[in-house]
This record gives structure tokens, sequence and C-alpha cells, in this order.
């Protein structure tokens, strides 16, 4: 049995809002916590970190990304910066299309599972220990079951917890004329096939999948009992957030544009909401309806939307920061969005919270409040990060 104790620590478990345990420790035996509190535990620990007083926390949950994908978009970038819209740049066959061709041949080559590693490191840095990972860019049947393999490869040699979700992203080009076939081999093929994927997630926008079209996939996730998860309202309202919350879906994100009943119908679900703020800023979107959705009390998660069109961001202090000042969301409702509610987001309770028999996932941080990992822009604060009791940056 290996132990690690982490004392001297401000630890924050994430369970109780900020609420700061001080002088505590956090003990990890065999890559799980051991013991949470005040002081130290009766037991010896074969490792002792000395927090030196700093803030100690649960890693961070990124509960939205699209990490596998291979190539870059800097070019629509550009445009953008230039004041073309998202929309405008889709239309002209960028988006998500122009992401296809170098992910479907770095995944025949294998240089997208080599890509992937290396992005879940720098991820890791950052301080995520837990890190969903969406397909999408292959759009083919052989193509989103080999991500899904690719993931699942990538996860082998990385401390993170990944969890793979099939995400039926868009109606590749060669196939608009038929995209009924399409759908329907999305319902026959790709869900069934998904055998490591728990979640399945739907564009549900006119410029992706119709409501009919998401509906159709909703049910066929239904009958080989995957959860549900929803790209929704991000550049239009077309009801999406009413029908993921009719399929009890564990989340909706973005949500930029939602309607007031919806807000009711999710509150009403247990659904979460996940804010995407690096998304929205980048494509100079309106800001989701937080005051609202608190009202509401929606429970609020916060993730990087990490792809190579609308969000390149692989660190969650980032968004933090973008979630508090832009946002308007409260320093809590960030920490909280992007441990527990983030969790929460996936299906998960051990993790996102520092509770014993929950994964031994800690972040030392260079700092000793909260406020502190919101409040300063753009630097990295992550002193050390323990991944299932594995010292993976120090
Ligand atoms: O979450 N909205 C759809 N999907 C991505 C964009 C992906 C892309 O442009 O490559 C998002 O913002
Ligand atoms: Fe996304």
């Amino acid at each position: 049995m290996t132990t690690t104790l982490i004392k001297n620590a401000r630890v924050m478990t994430c369970e109780r809002g900020l609420e700061i345990i001080e002088g505590g420790a956090v003990a990890i035996r065999d890559g799980r916590i051991a013991w949470v509190g005040e002081g130290t535990p009766d037991f010896m620990a074969e490792h002792e970190i000395d927090a030196y007083g700093a803030l100690v926390t649960p890693g961070l949950v990124d509960c939205h990304t699209h990490a596998a994908f291979f190539g870059d978009r800097g070019a629509e970038f550009e445009q953008r910066a230039a004041g073309r819209t998202y929309q405008e740049i889709q239309a002209a066959g960028g988006g998500i299309a122009a992401t296809l061709g170098p992910t479907r041949e770095a995944l025949a080559c294998g240089a997208l599972e080599l890509a992937l590693i290396a992005r879940l490191g720098e991820m890791l840095s950052g301080g995520s220990t837990t890190i969903e990972i969406k397909t999408g860019y292959a759009l083919t049947t052989e193509g989103e079951l080999g991500l899904l393999r690719v993931i699942a490869n990538a996860a082998e040699h990385v401390p993170a917890r990944c969890v793979a979700t099939l995400l039926a992203h868009l109606v590749p080009p060669e196939r608009r004329a038929d995209r009924d076939a399409f759908v329907a081999e999305i319902c026959e093929r790709w869900i069934p096939g998904a055998t490591t994927a728990e979640t399945v997630d739907v564009w549900c926008e006119d410029a992706a999948f119709t409501l009919a079209e998401t509906r159709q996939i909703l049910d066929a996730a239904r009958r080989s009992n995957k959860a549900v998860r929803g790209h929704v309202g991000q550049l239009s309202d077309v009801g999406g957030a009413e029908l993921f919350a009719e399929y009890g879906a564990r989340s909706v994100d973005h949500l930029e544009y939602v309607s007031d009943h919806a807000i009711a119908a999710l509150a009403g679900a247990g659904t979460v909401a996940v804010m995407l703020p690096g998304a929205c800023v980048q494509l100079r979107l309106p800001v989701p309806p937080v005051a609202k959705l608190r009202a509401a009390r929606v429970p609020l998660a916060v993730a990087t939307d990490l792809n190579p069109g609308t969000s390149w961001s692989e660190h969650l202090p980032m968004q933090m920061w973008l979630a508090t000042t832009h946002f308007a969301m409260t320093v809590e409702e960030a920490w909280l969005g992007v441990t527990r509610i983030a969790a929460r987001a996936l299906g998960l309770s051990d993790v996102g919270v520092l509770a014993p028999g929950s994964r031994g996932d800690v972040v030392i941080w260079k700092c000793d409040r909260p406020v502190d990992v919101c409040y300063r822009m753009g630097i990295s604060l992550v002193e050390t990060v323990i991944a299932a009791g594995v010292v993976v940056l120090t």
C-alpha cells in the first residue's frame, strides 16, 4: 500500500462550496482519498508533501472537450478576427468539415493517438485530472468507432481519467444528399457499436442536426441504454434544450440562446447547464442567461470545449476567469463548475470532491485563496498535480 500525505494545506474539498479546512491534510492510499481533515491522520505515510499553507483542491474535471482532433484552423481564426462569422465560414466549407480530412488521415496513420496523448499531458498540467473526450471529427461509422479506440488507447498512457462520448457532430458534406440514411447509420451502427462510450451527444442546430433528427438519435441512445447530452442553443434556439430535458439529459452545453420555458424544463429534469465561455467569446456570441439559470436552480458547470474551431484551450483556469468576468458567475460557481458539478455532468460521483473513497486526484496551487485561480488571468497557478495518487506534475 502506498500512502501519500499532503499536509499543512488550506484544503477546499468542494463538497461545501468554498469552505476551507485550515491547517488541513489529505491522505491518498492506493490511488484513492483515504483521509481529509484538520491536522494529520494517525497513520504513517510513505510520502509527505508539505503544502506550506497553499490551497489544495480536487483535481479539475473538464466535462466538455473535443480533444480528439488533428490539424488546426488558424486561417478561420484570422478571418473571424477580421469580422467574418462562424456561420459564414461554415457555409463556405469551413468549420467542423475542415477538420474532418486531417483527423481522418491522422486516425489512419496513428498520428492522432500521439497527438491526443500530448494534448492530455498539457491538460493535466493545467490541473485537469478527469477529461471528457468527444468523437465527432471522423463522421463515418468506421472513423467514429476508430476515434473511440484511439481515445481508449490514449487513456492507457496518461494518468487522467478519460471519459469518451460519442458525438453526432454534423452531417458531413459528402452525406448531405442522403442525410436520412446518415442519421439512420448513426442510430443503427454508431450507437450500438460505441461500447466504450456511456454517453451520446448531438449538436442540435439547423446547421448540424435538426430537432427531428436529434430526437431520432436520442431514441436510439435510449434503446442502447446510453446517457445523453447536447450541444444546444449555441447559434440559435431551435428548441433543443426542451428536447434534451424531455430525455433526462445529463447536460446541455452552450445555451447562448435558450428560452425561459426551456430553463424551467432543465431545472425540472435536473440537467446540468455547461457554460463554455471560451467558445462564446471567440464567436462573439451573447452571454448565456446565467442569472436566470441560477434563479431556476439549474446546476452550472464550466468547461474548455477544447477544439480547433471555437476554443483551443487546454486549461480550465482560463475558462474560470472568463466565467467569473464575462459570464458574471460567482467564484464559488466557477469552482464547483469545474469540480463537483462537472463530475455530475459526466455521471461521476468519485471525482470533483476530496472525500474518503474518491479518486486520489489533487491539485496543489501556487496561491492560498480560491479567488486567485479565477482572478489571475492567463498564467498557471498550478504547483503540483496528483492523479490517482501519482504525482504527474511538480
Ligand atoms: O462546441 N458547436 C459545435 N461544436 C464545437 C465547434 C467545433 C468546431 O468548430 O470544430 C463547439 O463549439
Ligand atoms: Fe463542443
